[in-house]
């Protein structure tokens, strides 16, 4: 390592990392060889700076920085992964045509070597290649997106107004279907189709989401019917909508709280038929208009629960999960473990899409990345591609 170097060292220990206990399936041999890259000697890493100039410089460069689109940072990258990797591509257990050709003719002691040249040189101070624009959060947009409906269905989806609906208490899943119902015209109503009109399935999906991670409460309008005759009436209803009106099924309204009069239009709609839905038509065609606002009066009085909805997991506290692995900000201290602190974002971003889709194996990336979506795989690229890289120096404990 050059000396005077404004580089960070952390200092780990290789404890326990004897053969056999290595993260993915590697043979034992494969890990007791990753190994020997933390005790490689000087004479070992002048090999590997030989190996890398003949072999690796075109497209790694000297310096091991990632200077082209998609080409991974190595300088730094911990030694035992470096291996493990370059065994992998070598294997075809991780397909990539242009490695597999660079190291076909290396021999295991070279792959060795070369690993621990390239872990000892100093990691990029930035990323190369830049880092996009943080995408918004869905729930931040769909927040913004909400301020157009506030007027008429409350800043928090909470109604004020006698005959529009409260969006709180309802599942994302039915509110993305009926805006979407909205849209095609499926389900009637010149005023929503307007609204929605500019609204793309993204930033629909995302004003659901906001909507259904309010906080519920009854609607702030009055109801006219006999709730106790209602109650009566709803027993019928209760088997989908909940006995109180909470439903449990993210395809079927919760009523509970609902605006008595929105409640009133949409079960005449069904009965006339300009709302159509044969499970409900069916179930309205006895209702007469009092026996309609009496069902009405019993959910408006019925308090509302939020949907079974998570909610969305921001960058930071995603990163804190991969920090488990990968270390502080990204810095691994384990040597079979990438760092990715001042990775290239594009890399990192393709890695992670490759692992999303099962194009790379890794029992413990796989499930991890199958949970992101593409926009946090790109905050997450982004996140690491900016934090600050920080060599190790591991100190190998002899087994036990
Ligand atoms: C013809 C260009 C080329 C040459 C020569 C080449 N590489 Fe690569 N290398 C790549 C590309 C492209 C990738 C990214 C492949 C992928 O996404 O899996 C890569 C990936 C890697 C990785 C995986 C990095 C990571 O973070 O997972 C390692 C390690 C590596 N190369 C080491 C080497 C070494 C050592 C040599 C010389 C023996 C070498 N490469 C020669 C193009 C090259
Ligand atoms: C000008 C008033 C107005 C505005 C603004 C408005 N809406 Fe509506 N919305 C209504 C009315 C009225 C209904 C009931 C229509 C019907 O009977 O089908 C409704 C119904 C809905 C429903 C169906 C609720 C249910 O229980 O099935 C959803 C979802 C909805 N609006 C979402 C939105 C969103 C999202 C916005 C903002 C992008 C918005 N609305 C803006 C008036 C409005
Ligand atoms: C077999 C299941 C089932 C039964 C029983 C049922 N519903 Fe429904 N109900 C639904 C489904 C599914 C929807 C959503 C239909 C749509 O997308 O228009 C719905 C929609 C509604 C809506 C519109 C809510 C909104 O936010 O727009 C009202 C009001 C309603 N039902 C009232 C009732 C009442 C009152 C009864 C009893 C008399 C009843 N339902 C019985 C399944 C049922
Ligand atoms: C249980 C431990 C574990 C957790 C948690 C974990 N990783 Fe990994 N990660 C690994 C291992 C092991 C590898 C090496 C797999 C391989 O060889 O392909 C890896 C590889 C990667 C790579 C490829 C690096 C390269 O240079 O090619 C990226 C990118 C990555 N992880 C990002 C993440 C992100 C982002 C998260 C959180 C969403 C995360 N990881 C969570 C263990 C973990």
């Amino acid at each position: 390592m050059k000396q005077g170097s404004m580089k960070t060292l952390l200092i780990a220990a290789a404890l326990a990392l004897s053969a056999g206990g290595t993260a993915t399936a590697q043979s034992a041999s494969d890990a007791e060889s990753a190994m020997r890259t933390l005790t490689a000697t000087p004479m070992d890493i002048a090999d590997g700076k030989q190996l890398a100039n003949a072999s690796c410089a075109r497209c790694h460069g000297a310096d091991g920085i990632g200077s082209a689109p998609f080409m991974p940072s190595i300088a730094g990258q911990r030694p035992a992964y470096l291996y493990l990797s370059l065994k992998d591509y070598a294997s075809g257990a991780r397909a990539d045509a242009n490695m597999r050709e660079a190291i076909k003719f290396l021999s295991d002691d070279a792959l060795m070597k070369v690993s621990a040249y390239y872990a000892g040189l100093d990691p990029a101070e930035t990323a190369p290649g830049g880092v996009p624009p943080a995408r918004p959060d869905a729930l931040q947009s769909g927040q913004k997106a909400a301020a157009a409906c506030s007027g008429c269905h409350g800043a928090t989806g909470v109604t004020a107004i006698p005959g529009i609906p409260s969006l709180i208490g309802l599942d994302a899943k039915y509110l993305v279907e009926a805006m979407g119902d909205y849209k095609s015209g499926k389900r009637k109503n010149d005023t929503m189709k307007a609204m929605l009109a500019s609204l793309n399935d993204k930033a629909i999906a995302d004003v659901a989401l906001f909507f259904a991670l309010q906080t519920p409460a009854r609607a702030k309008t009055n109801a006219q019917g006999n709730a106790a005759a209602g109650k009566a009436a709803a027993a019928s209803c209760g088997g989908c909508h909940g006995e109180t009106g909470v439903s449990s099924s993210p395809a079927t309204p919760s009523l509970a709280g609902q605006d008595a009069q929105y409640l009133v239009a949409a079960l005449t709609a069904y009965k006339d038929g300009t709302r159509s839905n044969d499970t409900m038509k069916g179930m309205v065609v006895a209702l007469n208009a009092t026996a309609m606002k009496n069902l009405a009066a019993f959910y408006a009085a019925q308090q509302p629960k939020a949907p079974n909805v998570p909610k969305p997991v921001s960058t930071s506290e995603w990163a804190a999960r991969c920090n488990r692995c990968h270390g502080f900000n990204g810095n691994s201290t384990d040597p079979r473990l990438p760092m990715l602190a001042s990775q290239r974002a594009d890399y990192l971003q393709k890695s992670l899409m490759e692992y999303r889709e099962h194009r790379r194996t890794s029992s413990a990336m796989v499930p991890m990345a199958e949970g992101l979506t593409v926009d946090e795989v790109a905050n997450l690229a982004g996140y690491y591609a900016q934090q600050k890289a920080r060599a190790v120096l591991f100190v190998p404990l002899p087994a036990k």
